[in-house]
């Protein structure tokens, strides 16, 4: 019997600190309108100092599992999906299974930039699928802000912070990804890139001098690739899960840009109405930006538990995922024995 992993669980965190196009409007030569009307995008919310991804990753972990009701250790595995995680090693996702308390459970990254959270997912629905683990966390976390120079109006307008994240549980009912696009294109790299840190262009004072630390990238040549790409992965994902779009009840597209969002969804005949957006607020988010949306459309009621949703992402690679997701009723809570209690847990 095929095994299906229904979403259970989701939260979101994202820094309290914001940064209004009006902040950029005092030492840029930019302004709110310009902003709003080339992005859709009006505020985004940036860490403070201390603030860090495996934190922020950790924090919406914590609200997922609280609501799917389990505990850190019923977990068989975790994914964080992230470009900016805290070290180059150790991994992140070893840092979140420990502050979880998920003790030995495993855990790996997934770095594909934004497109990061489709990619985790498609990957946990494999391990369900073939019956191997039936409960996973996947996260999209991402601290952008670090690795950004402020004074590159075009693209310190674009990134903000924050993680959002969902669990999965294995079920024999059709749910959660139904069917998924993965693509790469690895010639286009240099389009969105942060040359240094790495082994090309190790930590140096010349790097720093050069400004290798901070993400480059060419807006026009990736806003024309999104606008390929997009409609046309979303288009075959809903193909592949057997539906047409009207079957789609709200498309949550990767927050990057309001008019890229707007061609995709033309593209695939997805309505205006059907169109989530919190651009406005967040910003582009990256790797955490659809699970953040996913988060506040279901705590809004946009979204609702039996709905179809399709996602949709492009990112440095560059990459591009697309994914048709059905959340459907839990089967049953987890039956708790005596042994489950909080005051045994210690225990455990
Ligand atoms: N304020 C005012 N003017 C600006 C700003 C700004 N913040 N930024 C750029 N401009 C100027 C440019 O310098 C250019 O001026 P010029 O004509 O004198 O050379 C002019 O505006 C037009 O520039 P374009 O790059 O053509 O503007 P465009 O309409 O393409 O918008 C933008 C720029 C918003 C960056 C757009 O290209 C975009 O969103 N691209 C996609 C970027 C993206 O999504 N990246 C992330 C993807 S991967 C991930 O999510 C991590």
């Amino acid at each position: 019997m095929k095994k299906y992993g229904n979403i259970i669980g989701w939260g979101k965190f994202v820094p309290q600190k914001t940064l209004t196009n009006a902040d950029f409007e005092e030492y840029l030569d930019t302004s709110d309108e310009w902003i709003y009307a080339r992005t859709g995008i009006r505020e985004r919310h940036i860490v403070d100092e201390g603030e860090t991804t495996s934190q922020m990753a950790t924090d919406a972990a914590r609200e997922a599992l609280k609501m799917a009701d389990l505990r850190p250790q019923d977990l068989d595995l975790i994914i964080v999906a992230t470009s900016s995680p805290d070290y180059v090693t150790p991994p992140i996702s070893s840092q979140v299974q420990h502050a979880l308390g998920a003790k030995k459970v495993a855990a790996f990254t997934v770095v594909t930039g934004c497109t990061g959270f489709i990619y985790a997912l498609a990957t946990a629905q494999q391990f369900i699928a073939t019956g191997i683990y039936s409960r996973i966390l996947v996260i999209g976390a991402e601290l952008i802000s670090r690795w950004i120079d402020y004074s590159d109006r075009s693209t310190c307008i674009l990134f903000g912070d924050g993680a959002g994240a969902v669990v999965l549980e294995a079920t024999e009912k059709p749910s959660g990804v139904l069917s998924f696009v993965l693509g790469s294109d690895g010639s286009k790299a240099d389009l969105l890139i942060l040359p240094g840190g790495g082994s090309k262009n190790p930590p140096s004072q010349e790097m720093l001098d050069n400004k290798l630390h901070y993400l480059k990238m060419n807006g026009r040549e990736v806003f024309r690739f999104a606008t390929r790409i997009l409609g046309s992965a979303l288009r075959e994902a809903i193909r592949d899960a057997g539906l047409r779009a009207e079957d789609i009840d709200l498309f949550i597209p990767h927050q990057a840009n309001k008019r890229i969002i707007d061609s995709a969804a033309r593209q695939a005949g997805l309505p205006k109405e059907k169109v989530f957006l919190n651009i406005e607020k967040y910003g582009n988010t990256s790797a955490a930006s659809i699970p953040i949306a996913l988060c506040e459309a279901l705590e809004s009621g946009r979204a609702n538990v039996g709905d179809t949703l399709a996602f949709v992402a492009f990112g440095a690679g560059l990459t591009w995922a697309a994914a048709v997701v059905k959340i459907i009723e839990r089967e049953q809570q987890p039956r708790r024995g005596i042994w489950q209690l909080p005051i045994f847990r210690w225990f455990s």
